[in-house]
């Protein structure tokens, strides 16, 4: 089994974590995905998922919120284990989703996708609506009248709406402009501030690991880094090995 990934102070150590993953084996029907996953995330705190295209990132979220088979090992959120819970009710516990493709609904207004479900708490429409300004002006528009960025904006206002207690977010920044990913560089330090658990894939890994406290990096589903973001910013060729070089030392090429 492996072992549980380090947790960054021990006064955090006192702490049961708010996410666990203990040898984690997951994929699709018998296809097996992750290998041996262990990860423990402290309540408050944000832990990047780094790799390159098709290392498991995307199925790591998914066994984390129901989406994926788990063959082996335990998936604990706030020290209940979620083998046996479904996607909904994870959702209902405050595992907070915001998938790579966003899955906007389409034929919805901003306001009524950002509405589904939504349930009362801290992240009620007039604040969401103040996190994401755009989203204000455009809240009768239909789901496929937004722009790329407006999507990604939505799926998170449509994920907060829920009340997560641990957030994961998908490769949010792919494909964004610019001052979009400024935007969402604001909104996340909004998150850490409101004490939000966060759990961020992401391919540039600068860019993660500025944002978060802790990191792994996944090669063919298994964990081959984990180590303090600080320490992997400080040296990034740690990440050579698992990760192109060019994605460790440059900023990302962005696109609208
Ligand atoms: N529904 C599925 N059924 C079977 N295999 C799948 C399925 N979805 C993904 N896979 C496979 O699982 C592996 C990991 O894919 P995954 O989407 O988790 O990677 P990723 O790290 O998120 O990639 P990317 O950076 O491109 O988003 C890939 O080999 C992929 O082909
Ligand atoms: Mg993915």
């Amino acid at each position: 089994m492996a072992e549980t990934f380090p947790l960054p102070s021990t006064q955090r150590a006192a702490e049961a974590p708010i996410l666990e993953l203990a040898g984690v084996t997951a994929g699709y029907g018998a296809t097996v995905v992750l290998e041996d996953i262990g990860v423990a995330l402290p309540a408050g705190s944000a832990l990047a998922v780094l790799g390159r295209n098709g290392t498991g990132k995307t199925t790591l979220m998914r066994t984390i919120v129901g989406q994926a088979d788990l063959h082996r090992g335990h998936v604990r959120f706030d020290g209940l284990d979620m083998a046996s819970e479904p996607c909904w009710r994870r959702t209902r516990l405050g595992v907070g989703y915001v998938p790579q493709d966003r899955d906007i609904f389409p034929s919805l207004t901003v306001l009524e996708n950002m509405t589904v479900g939504a349930r009362p708490g801290r992240w009620d429409t007039d604040r969401l609506f103040g996190l994401f300004p755009p989203l204000a002006n455009r809240r009768r528009h239909f789901g496929n009248q937004l722009s790329g960025g407006e999507q990604q904006m939505l799926a998170i206002a449509r994920a907060l709406a829920l009340q997560p207690r641990l957030l994961l977010l998908d490769e949010p920044f792919e494909g964004l402009a610019p001052a979009l990913v400024e935007t969402l560089l604001r909104v996340f330090a909004e998150l850490r501030r409101s004490g939000l658990s966060i759990v961020l894939a992401e391919q540039h890994a600068r860019l993660a690991l500025g944002m978060t406290d802790e990191a792994i990096a996944l090669v063919r589903g298994r964990i081959a880094l984990e180590a303090a973001s600080h320490a992997l910013l400080d040296a990034p060729g740690r990440l050579d090995d698992v990760l192109t070089v060019q994605q460790t030392v440059t900023t990302p090429k962005l696109q609208e």
